[in-house]
């Protein structure tokens, strides 16, 4: 089976409704995510920056709207074009490509920083990828990944996951869990982080493609933030932690 096939499939019809639902661009959540990337970088340095499996946007819009010099990447076209209109509504110039996140288009040693945000759990080969992160950065630039375990196998875990998809279910926001099903249930075991990934995990994948200075930052403003907007009901169902993951390539 071509994976990488039917994860852009997957995405491709995700996209009309993937910013509809808790992706969504509301502004106040920007306001938090852009404070938490802001107090992670050096101040007043313009840098060119990466946004890997950018889907629509938000990273990549972020590190524009601070004045970066953004390039992004996406395997799913639909996705693409929901970033592309994403950035023309809110007036901001991101250069925008259709590809492969474990084998970028981009020469070697050109980024300062490489970013990507609910990206590695669905990778066929997240080391690899790991690598062509490290092969465009310049030596002293930096990796972000942006992540959570939202297929924890634990079965208190596996039953909130289900109620939700029974309750949550909306056509303009999140479809039914068997739409995610019907695509990703045929190759989640070719997926290495899918259901196992951690902060130590990705910190282990990080050293061993020879990132160093690796950190864990718990985005606890963030995840405050997103929890102060859900329900009672919605908060003892959504009990995934997110996390940011820093390396830096040293040569
Ligand atoms: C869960 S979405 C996250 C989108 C965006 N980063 C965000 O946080 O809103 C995952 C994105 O990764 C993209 N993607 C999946 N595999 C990819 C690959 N091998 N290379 C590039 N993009 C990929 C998908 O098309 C989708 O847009």
């Amino acid at each position: 089976m071509d994976c990488k096939k039917v994860i852009a499939d997957y995405w491709n019809l995700r996209s009309s409704t993937y910013t509809n639902g808790e992706n969504g661009f509301d502004e106040e959540e920007r306001i938090v995510w852009r404070r938490m990337l802001e107090n992670s970088l050096p101040s007043g340095q313009k840098l060119k920056v990466l946004d890997v499996g950018t889907g629509p946007g938000f990273l990549a819009l972020l590190f524009a709207e601070m004045g970066h010099e953004v390039t992004a990447v996406d395997i799913s076209l639909g996705m693409l074009e929901k970033a592309r209109n994403n950035a023309k509504s809110l007036g901001i110039k991101v250069d925008f490509f259709h590809g492969d996140a474990e084998n970028l288009p981009f020469e070697d040693c050109y980024f300062d920083l490489v970013v990507n945000k609910y990206l590695l759990w669905t990778l066929p080969r997240p080391k690899a990828a790991v690598q062509e992160w490290r092969r465009v950065l310049k030596p002293g630039g930096k990796v972000f990944a942006i992540d959570g375990n939202w297929f924890n196998p634990r079965p208190d875990k596996r039953i909130k996951r289900w109620i939700t998809g029974v309750v949550n279910t909306d056509m303009n926001k999140n479809p039914p869990r068997s739409f995610f099903d019907e695509f990703y249930g045929p190759i989640r075991n070719s997926l290495p982080l899918y259901e196992d990934i951690s902060p130590e995990n990705i910190s282990v994948v990080f050293s061993k493609m020879g990132f160093a200075n690796t950190a864990v930052n718990p985005l606890q403003e963030v995840q405050e933030f997103k929890k102060s907007k859900l329900s009672f009901t919605q908060r003892f169902l959504r009990d995934t932690s997110i996390f940011l993951i820093t390396g830096q390539k040293t040569a």
